[in-house]
């Protein structure tokens, strides 16, 4: 599943729902949780639902939800409303560990069962950094987890659990909890075989700023990006896909490896290379397209 953009929608807003549609976002979520005030949750699924079922044949390789958390009271009444055909996946917010992405499968085993889905076939994205207790259960993605798509990480709702003034250094750099944070994210996506999505760009007008940003975050492993806004898109999207040069000099190391096939190790343009080099550009190669 590829997830360089993941747009976020507050599902009770018909006009941004509208707007969403003709997205280049690999991904849509459609959001129940912070960003739709308590008086209107009831509203946003049945909207969230609706959106889903009309756009089934269109969308339904993008279409994610996030419902509230497993916590909140709220979670099995979205996941009934939400679970209908089209559903490609439930973003899960304040996940607290591997546990919690086990235990919303189960809930989906029953739900797609019902609604005649194939089995197994919603997938699951948790946010997986906006607790103190998820910070220390980090260790609980070090393998392969059932429906896990793709992991992101928050630094806002942590920085709140934690009782911080801010998550950012006096000179506004981010402090080291949420910069671990980002490296856990990266480390847990990783050991469980899934994309680690980077955490989103809140100055939405700032378009040079998160082109520099997202360039950051991919030299570090990210393979995609969360978008607030829809103008972010294009610029997550053209940063999180290799560019021509990187295509050429990766398909120069697959042929490379190709004529030596009993080379553990070779040169190029007067650079030593070995397995990770090749493995990298396999990578970069299954990124294109
Ligand atoms: N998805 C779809 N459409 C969006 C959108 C989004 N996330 N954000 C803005 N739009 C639409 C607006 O409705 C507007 O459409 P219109 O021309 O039909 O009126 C157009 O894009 C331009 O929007 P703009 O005026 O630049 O922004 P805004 O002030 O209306 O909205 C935000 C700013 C931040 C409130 C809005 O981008 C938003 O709601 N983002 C998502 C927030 C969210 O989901 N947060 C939870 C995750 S942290
Ligand atoms: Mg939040």
């Amino acid at each position: 599943m590829k997830l360089r953009s993941m747009l976020f929608v507050p599902a009770d807003s018909e006009r941004k729902l509208a707007k969403a549609l003709a997205s280049p976002a690999d991904a849509l979520i459609l959001d129940l949780e912070d960003a739709v005030a308590a008086s209107r949750k009831a509203e946003a699924r049945i909207a969230a639902a609706a959106f889903v079922t009309a756009q089934a044949n269109q969308l339904s390789s993008k279409l994610f939800v996030r419902i509230n958390p497993l916590d909140s009271g709220m979670a099995m009444e979205d996941l009934a409303t939400v679970v209908v055909p089209g559903l490609a996946g439930i973003m899960l917010p304040k996940s607290n560990s591997a546990a919690d992405v086990i235990r919303l499968g189960h809930c989906l085993d029953a739900l797609e069962a019902r609604t005649g889905m194939v089995p197994g076939s919603v997938v699951i994205v948790p946010v997986a950094t906006e607790t103190a207790a998820a910070m220390l259960n980090m260790q609980s993605f070090a393998g392969p987890v059932p429906r896990l798509a793709g992991m992101t990480w928050g630094a806002e709702d942590l920085s709140a659990a934690i009782g911080a003034i801010s998550n950012r250094e006096e000179e506004g750099s981010l402090s080291p909890l949420y910069t671990l944070a980002n490296s856990l994210c990266l480390c847990a996506a990783a050991a469980t075989g899934v994309a680690a999505i980077d955490t989103l760009y809140a100055d939405f007008r700032d378009d040079a700023g998160l082109a520099a940003s997202c360039r950051v975050s991919r030299r570090r492993g990210f393979r995609g990006r969360i978008a607030i806004h829809p103008d972010q898109v294009a610029t997550i999207n053209a940063a999180f896909s290799p560019s021509e040069a990187e295509l050429t000099h990766a398909r120069r190391i697959v042929e490379a490896f190709a004529a030596q096939p009993d080379a553990g190790t070779l040169s190029l343009d007067g650079v030593m290379l070995d397995k990770p080099h090749l493995t990298q550009a396999l990578r970069t190669l299954s990124q294109n397209g």
